[in-house]
């Protein structure tokens, strides 16, 4: 326990070295650990403080991301934590339950920092979550599940050098998921939700089964949907994360895999970007227990669509810049009205892969060109990946934690990109 009864999480951070493939080390950075970082776990109105330290030599930060929270408590660019440095951010919880995450957010070395092992888990729970008939027994039903595409060099290191002059960062073909390579999972119930997390750097998942069966799309980064989606292929971009429900026969094997992209723009003509990679493996037990049901009905919907507009914003992402402008740590790009609600208008400009992600809140997705957006963008977002020329309005409320001087950032999160400067900053007024 805390100041005032906050619940207190010691976080460290610190360099090892993890063994990935049998015989040899790779030089991890990690959190409690020497690769990830443990799945933090809380109850919305919860009074939460970390003890975040530093055991690098050289600067870093934690960013919560998803979280609503005050901007100082945020993690991001300006919560440099230095080597030895212990930072204690302290808030209280206050969102639907969710599928969210940490990881750094030194501006400049987001990228690297990710790219070397620090990242986890961040689930928040609430009363409907605790009653929902979902499958909900961590590690067995309710299984979580960190994406990362690495490359290996000669010496099994993590790979440095990256294709393309740097522009979409490094891009592996091997696929690690919550820090394993080939890993499996022994499924014991009919029915397992999969909190999936796209911890990549720069690759996009275009996920499906390897005998193209079925399966629901339940929650978006900021928690579940109204009702369940079925489908056959989800996409999931860097930073987001989608709750889904597969249901399994007694004995099966089956494989989670990324697909050839139809995305469009230059990513078909990327090497190493456009394969088909196994993910994981399923394999199910000779008899399965029946412990959990779909509900017809999830979470409530998200409802700004007719909410009066305070301002509307334009946002185009081009060329490592959004509207033209770098990220600049000195200037603060515009202020929002505490209270209000806006509609941000974003455009991928160049053709190039490209998402967007806001701090502090979970927005809408009104429209995309104009048109009702996909079931799967029919939920709360926080990051969402941009179709070459597409508009997407995303309306989002300011709810509290003004502050003048500390500024929440909006980005690309392909982390080179947001390295290289495709990333802004306002402050809540
Ligand atoms: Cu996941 Cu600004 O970050
Ligand atoms: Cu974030
Ligand atoms: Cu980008």
């Amino acid at each position: 326990k805390g100041a005032q009864g906050a619940r207190v999480f010691t976080l460290g951070i610190k360099a090892g070295r993890t063994r990935f493939k049998a015989g040899a080390t790779t030089r991890t950075w990690g959190v409690n650990g020497t690769y990830l970082g443990p799945t933090i776990r809380v109850r919305r109105g919860e009074q939460v403080e970390f003890a975040v330290r530093n055991g690098l030599d050289e600067d870093t930060s934690l960013h919560w991301h998803g979280m609503h929270l005050p901007a100082a408590m945020d993690g991001g660019p300006h919560q440099v934590v230095g080597p030895g440095e212990t930072w204690r951010p302290r808030w209280t919880v206050d969102q639907p339950a969710a599928t969210l995450w940490y990881h750094p957010h030194l501006h400049g070395a987001t990228a690297d920092h990710m790219y070397r092992g620090l990242s986890g888990l961040f689930i928040v729970d609430d009363k409907d979550s605790e009653a929902s008939t979902l499958p909900s027994e961590y590690g067995v039903d309710d299984i979580p599940m960190i994406v990362q595409d690495r490359a290996f060099d000669g010496d099994n290191q993590f790979e440095k050098r990256v294709p393309l002059g740097g522009s979409v960062g490094v891009i592996g073909k091997e696929v690690l998921v919550n820090g394993a390579l080939g890993p499996y999972v022994d499924v014991t119930t009919e029915l397992v939700r999969l909190r999936l997390l796209n911890g990549s750097n720069a690759r996009l998942y275009n996920l499906g089964f390897s005998d193209d069966r079925r399966f629901s799309l339940i929650a978006t980064d900021g928690g579940l949907l109204a009702e369940p989606w079925t489908t056959e292929r989800l996409y999931l971009s860097p930073g987001e994360r989608a709750e889904i429900l597969v249901a399994f026969k007694p004995g099966e094997r089956v494989e989670l895999r990324s697909y050839p992209s139809e995305y469009g723009g230059t990513l078909g003509r990327i090497d190493g970007f456009d394969d088909r990679l196994d993910i994981c493996q399923f394999r199910a037990a000779a008899a399965l227990s029946d412990v959990a049901a779909l509900p017809a009905s999830l979470g409530a919907a998200p409802d700004l669509a007719g909410e009066t507009v305070a301002r509307e914003r334009s946002f185009v992402l081009a060329s490592d810049q959004i509207n033209g402008r770098s990220m600049a740590m000195d200037r603060i790009d515009f202020g929002v009205r505490e209270g209000t609600v806006e509609v941000w208008d974003v455009v991928n400009d160049n053709g190039f892969l490209h998402n967007f992600h806001v701090h502090d809140v979970q927005f809408q997705v009104l429209t995309v060109d104009g048109g009702k957006p996909d079931p799967h963008l029919r939920g709360w977002k926080d990051t969402v990946l941009l179709a070459q020329g597409k508009h997407y309005r995303l309306a989002m409320r300011f709810r509290g934690h003004t502050d003048p001087n500390t500024p929440y950032m909006y980005h690309c999160h392909l982390l080179q990109h947001e390295d290289d400067g495709m990333m802004g900053q306002f402050v809540v007024l």
